[in-house]
């Protein structure tokens, strides 16, 4: 019989397809096809490089096994299978060697990152992977807008997708994959590129069957030109939905803390639509900071102007005005460090980060200066938080 070994998985029902683990694996352990992102145990070298950057902690899983599942097994998931019964003869004592081993390495790993990601007690249940490309659903251009000034460097639109019969439930916080056509130059169809939905669970228009995206041309962006040159009336080749712990709480009195930079605003556009559609009487606010170079590149600025203040509290932050110093979302939660430890000092708190992925440290920073100021430890809170389902980030 083969040793036990102690294989690195990836949950296909939880990552969103984001590459990071890709990116970061020195080895090129982590590959993918159009439905998922695995590990190829002959490359991995377990040196947990992957765990502390994947955004969701779908990295973060292990099966003890006598063979390991192949690429080819791992490509056709759609969910991780149970952990095999392993046979008399594998020897306990080798199996929890083999667990304190990964244990240990994955500690260190998770330090700073405050452990894998989990849904809001209160959540809906998502529904994930139910299309892939190889059997995506088609939907249909039925709006798109510009949203930042034409003339600014930055070209960001709201796509609306109109999805007709096919069942597609999303919500809010969720992902989908857009398949560009073609084929990149070695003649592999283009990679399948994710998007967050910006519209609530019930539809960009309430009790319709679309939902909306937003998107910033990207220079030699395969997918972002692809969509943001699409007129209305044409057909999409759409996977998903993915993600299952960036979800809103149902709870009406949760207080969520929203931190975003540019196209990172797409998911809180979709909280506060589910806020603002079903519970205009909520107890929990909604606090936003909102970071882009100018009011004219910032998208869904003129809807933002019309939200109350009742609903949600505003904190746009701008990093190229004129005749004013930069400044970044990390700089003004520092000016408000009162109302964000009040915040952070309540179990209602839910706290969300999407955006650039320079930001997560500086807002890391930012958080750990507010707690010690009023003597608490941010990285226990932080863990506390994310294991309870109220902190969640997603950046790129
Ligand atoms: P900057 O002026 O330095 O580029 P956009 O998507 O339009 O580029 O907007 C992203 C916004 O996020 C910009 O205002 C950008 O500022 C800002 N930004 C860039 N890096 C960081 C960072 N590390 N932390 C917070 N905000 C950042």
């Amino acid at each position: 019989m083969n040793a036990l070994i102690k294989q690195h998985l990836i949950d296909p029902e939880i990552c969103i397809r984001c590459g990071t683990c890709e990116e970061t694996c020195a080895v090129d352990a982590v590959t993918h096809n159009d439905d998922n992102y695995v590990v190829d145990m002959e490359k991995c070298n377990y040196c947990m490089d992957c765990i502390a950057p994947c955004p969701t902690g779908s990295i973060d899983n292990w099966r003890t096994v006598h063979t390991a599942y192949s690429l080819e097994e791992q490509f056709s998931w759609e969910e991780l299978p149970e952990q095999e019964k392993i046979a008399d003869g594998g020897g306990d004592e080798t199996i929890e060697a083999l667990e304190d081993e990964i244990s240990a390495l994955l500690a260190e790993a998770h330090k700073g990152t405050g452990g894998k990601a989990v849904a809001p007690a209160s959540a809906s249940k998502p529904s994930v992977n139910l299309y892939r490309r190889s059997a995506a659903a088609s939907a249909r251009v039925q709006g798109k807008l510009r949203l930042t000034e034409e003339g600014t460097g930055n070209d960001v639109r709201h796509i609306v997708l109109d999805l007709g019969d096919t069942v597609f439930p999303v919500l809010e916080g969720q992902s989908i994959g857009i398949v560009p056509p073609g084929e990149d130059a070695n003649g592999r169809p283009h990679d399948v590129r994710l998007y967050s939905v910006a519209s609530a669970r019930d539809g960009e228009r309430p009790n319709t069957n679309n939902l909306a995206l937003t998107v910033k041309r990207e220079k030699g962006g395969v997918c972002s030109n692809y969509l943001c040159d699409l007129e209305r009336g044409d057909q999409v080749q759409v996977t998903g939905p993915f993600g299952s712990t960036f979800l809103i709480p149902e709870d009406p009195s949760a207080k969520l803390l929203m931190i975003c930079t540019g196209t990172g605003s797409a998911p809180f556009r979709a909280f506060t639509e589910r806020r603002r559609r079903t519970m205009p009487t909520i107890t929990g606010g909604l606090t936003l900071y909102f970071g882009a170079r100018r009011p004219e590149e910032l998208p869904y600025f003129g809807p933002l102007k019309k939200v109350p203040a009742d609903l949600m509290t505003q904190h746009l932050v701008y990093s190229r005005l004129p005749d004013a110093p930069k400044e970044y979302v990390q700089d003004r939660m520092l000016e408000n460090v009162d109302d964000l430890s009040m915040l952070l000092s309540q179990a209602t708190a839910h706290v969300y980060i999407c955006g650039l992925k320079g930001m997560e440290a500086g807002v890391d920073d930012s958080f750990a200066e507010i707690c010690r100021r009023s003597g608490r430890d941010w990285a226990a809170l932080k863990a506390e938080m994310r294991e309870a389902g109220r902190y969640h980030v997603e950046t790129y």
